[in-house]
């Protein structure tokens, strides 16, 4: 019951408050519900005040009784009113919900995005060396002129430090790496001996652009130092490692003597023609083709990455990512490779 020593219009007042602020903070269908039972229900809150002026007195009830009125009449209003609009943002979220839509539907006829062929030829990559327990390396190409040709063994006035190859910056001794090698002078330096690693990455030459040549490119290079290291050991490796880019058991390795600094002795290594016995148009009718170069670390290197050549020695590898996926998979420009034709890309 109503208490009489408290003005009605403070009851009228405290009301409006209430009503307004619970109003405000219903969001759902159920809130709205309680909110009427509390208010406007049978025995609610206006019911309340309302019988409470049947035990005002005569004069009291004729100044009160508008005023109530008028509170029944308004707050009823308001709760329409939220009823209303509540109705409405319900609808609304419903339509909304419903415009929602699900990223990972397929729709028929849509371009499905793909792994690109060179990122697909270095995980194969990767996943060779990784089953022979190498881990995967990596290096900066901003490189110094000390870990690009001074600890690989390339003194001052060798050709391949030529301007014409090499991106210097304007900063002395900044340079773009011209080849993945790099990478092992960082690994040893850090890690020293033993160590397998593969690592791949973009390398740049300044040098015209034609069907199988690009100022950028990318390379793998592996290298394992351990103890008593042979030639024999690497010659397998290399072996093992085309079987298994290339998918074929039969594949046989030729070796030829190669110059590079940073070993010694040096080799190339051709593969014998993956799709043919008698020659055809990947290998230009030679039954071989040219893929990598190697060799045996240079004891120099060795040094300079404070690895004592007397205890420990290695090997290193290293090639272009581009020709092995063109061979692999017949592609004749490395243009196509560096290129965004979605035609080309969606084959793979
Ligand atoms: N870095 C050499 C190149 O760019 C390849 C290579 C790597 C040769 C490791 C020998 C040993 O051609």
């Amino acid at each position: 019951m109503i208490n009489k020593d408290k003005n009605i219009n403070q009851k009228i007042k405290d009301f409006n408050i209430e009503l307004e602020q619970q109003l405000a903070s219903v969001s759902s269908n159920e809130q709205l519900e309680k909110l009427r039972i509390t208010f406007f229900g049978r025995s609610g809150k206006l019911t309340e005040l309302m019988d409470a002026m049947k035990e005002l007195s005569l004069e009291d009830k004729k100044i009160f009784g508008p005023a109530l009125n008028q509170l029944k009449k308004e707050s009823e209003q308001n709760y329409n009113n939220k009823k209303n609009n509540l109705e409405q943002e319900l609808r609304k979220l419903e339509v909304l919900k419903k415009q929602q839509f699900d990223v990972t539907a397929y729709k028929p006829g849509q371009l499905e995005g793909s792994q690109h062929v060179l990122t697909k030829v270095i995980e194969q990559i990767q996943d060779i060396f990784i089953s022979m327990g190498y881990k995967i390396a990596d290096g900066p190409e901003l490189e110094t002129e000390f870990y690009n040709f001074e600890a690989l063994n390339i003194p001052k006035d060798h050709p391949a430090r030529d301007s014409q190859d090499t991106f210097w910056f304007d900063v002395p001794g900044l340079l773009l790496r011209t080849q993945t090698s790099t990478i092992q002078v960082h690994q040893m330096k850090t890690y020293g001996a033993p160590i397998a690693a593969i690592s791949t990455g973009r390398v740049y030459r300044q040098e015209a652009t034609d069907a199988s040549h690009d100022f950028a490119f990318s390379q793998y290079e592996g290298f394992f130092v351990d103890k008593n290291i042979s030639m024999g050991n690497l010659l397998a490796t290399m072996k093992t490692f085309l079987q298994e880019f290339f998918e074929k058991k039969d594949i046989e390795i030729r070796v030829r003597p190669g110059f590079f600094p940073f070993v010694e002795p040096g080799i190339e290594i051709d593969a014998s023609c993956p799709f043919c016995k008698n020659g055809c148009s990947v290998c230009k009718k030679t039954r071989w083709i040219e893929l990598l170069g190697a060799g045996l670390v240079h004891p120099n290197v060795l040094k300079c990455c404070n690895i004592d050549p007397e205890k420990h020695n290695g090997f290193a590898f290293g090639g272009g990512i581009e020709r092995l996926a063109m061979i692999k998979y017949g592609i004749n420009d490395i243009r196509f490779l560096h290129g965004a034709n979605i035609d080309f890309l969606k084959q793979f």
